[in-house]
């Protein structure tokens, strides 16, 4: 690929070549690469009153070295991502200080004073006011004006081409929309759930139904979305008293179906809940759903009034936004299927004492979303299949159940 490919050692000196860091100021570096893809680096100087972040991909997936090779433009993709919701949501992503094509290499605010959602919720507090409704805000911001009613026809279709990202499209379409359905070496679960991996493989009306759901991720070009918004990539605390929110890594970014950024995030929410629930630990999980949705559905027909093509009718917008829900929906259903029968797992139930229960119940959830959505019309639908699933064999788990 040839490219200097940044160790921990050489980040002082990147910084000051690319005009970052041009004091003589001593720079420390610490890596704090914890994801599978990529490197990222906290740069700060001696007395800790400034500080930078460097996010570098490498020519492969960082925990499987290079035999698992990965084209590095996925830092494009996250770059073409910022710059797009940097000017409709700046305060929701964090400050881009440059991208650097030539090493793939982004440097970006520090956020190591804040806390990366999933890590708050799997501790057991709470959500607070405020966050769903901004993602939600969020999806909104950033669909809306990378859609048809946002952009200027030529213009988005400019911006579909730029962004097409296959070798990640074909992640999301293997790992999530087909390989938990079908035998597959990648494929792993709890031994207590093989009947219900049988059964979900053996389920033809169910393939039919993530079938259905893969080809709206193929072919629904709407918006350019976040393409991997689960709690790992929300950031949130405090800063000056003020909440603060910022998602990140949007590196499988891409035109997709809009349902498919807000059905991740719901998957992400339910699987908390369903710790919650096991642990006793349930605080304001029951409102995250509505949360989300009244952001989203709320700052879209805000932003609808000035929108640019206006053949687009209100009734349209009504039709529209039902679509996004129902496909919200089944593609929640997918991301839970797939986190507990697929590749990739969540902490929320790998770290519970006994993930058995609210895994079996979690993923029958999943499976109602995929099959049953174009019947579930409100999040108090869904909240009531959530009831039924923790009823699972007749062992109620009412107790647990949020008010
Ligand atoms: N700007 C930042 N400031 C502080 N910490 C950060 C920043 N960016 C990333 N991190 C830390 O690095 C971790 C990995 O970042 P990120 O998720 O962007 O990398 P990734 O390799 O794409 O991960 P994944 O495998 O989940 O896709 C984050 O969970 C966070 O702890
Ligand atoms: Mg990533």
């Amino acid at each position: 690929m040839g490219y200097r490919i940044l160790e921990t050692e050489d980040v002082p000196a990147y910084l000051r070549e690319r005009g970052h860091w041009d004091d003589l100021e001593d720079i420390h570096v610490r890596e704090v690469s914890d994801g599978n893809m990529n490197r990222v680096f906290l740069a700060a100087n001696g007395a800790g009153t400034r500080g930078l972040a460097v996010k570098q991909a490498l020519p492969w997936v960082r925990v499987a070295g290079p035999s698992w090779p990965m084209s590095p433009e996925r830092a494009d993709a996250e770059a073409r991502a910022y710059e797009q919701v940097a000017r409709v949501a700046p305060d929701k992503i964090p400050a881009i200080h440059g991208y650097d094509p030539g090493h793939y290499a982004l440097v970006m605010e520090d956020m190591s004073d804040l806390e990366v959602l999933r890590t708050v919720l799997n501790a057991g507090a709470s959500y607070g006011p405020d966050t769903s409704r901004r993602i939600g805000e969020f999806v909104a911001q950033l669909t809306f004006a990378t859609s048809d009613f946002g952009m200027p026809s030529a213009e988005r279709k400019a911006l579909i081409a730029a962004s097409v990202s296959p070798e990640l499209c074909r992640i999301t379409e293997d790992v999530v929309l087909s390989e938990p359905y079908i035998e597959h070496e990648h494929n792993h679960w709890h031994p207590e759930l093989d009947d219900l991996a049988a059964e979900f493989r053996a389920d033809t009306r169910l393939r039919t139904e993530v079938a259905e759901l893969r080809h709206t991720f193929m072919t629904s070009a709407q918006a350019l979305l976040h393409g991997d918004l689960h709690t790992g990539s929300v950031m949130v605390g405090e800063r000056d008293g003020t909440p603060v929110i910022r998602v990140f890594d949007p590196e499988f970014s891409f035109v997709g179906p809009i349902g498919y950024d807000i059905g991740l995030y719901w998957a992400n929410v339910l699987v908390a809940t369903a710790r919650a629930r096991a642990l006793g630990t349930v605080t304001d999980h029951a409102a995250q759903l509505r949360l989300s949705w009244e952001g989203f559905e709320s700052e879209f027909r805000r932003l609808w009034p000035t929108r640019v093509d206006t053949f687009f009718d209100d009734a349209y917008l009504d039709r529209f936004l039902r679509r996004v829900w129902t496909d919200a929906v089944g593609f929640a259903g997918t991301e839970i299927v797939r986190r507990i029968i697929g590749f990739a797992h969540l902490t929320d139930l790998t770290t519970l004492p006994d993930p058995v229960p609210a895994s079996r119940a979690t993923l029958l959830l999943g499976r109602e979303l995929i099959l049953r959505r174009a019947e579930l019309h409100s999040p108090e639908d869904i909240e009531g299949i959530q009831n039924t699933e923790n009823t699972e064999n007749g062992d109620s788990t009412t107790e647990c159940l949020v008010p």
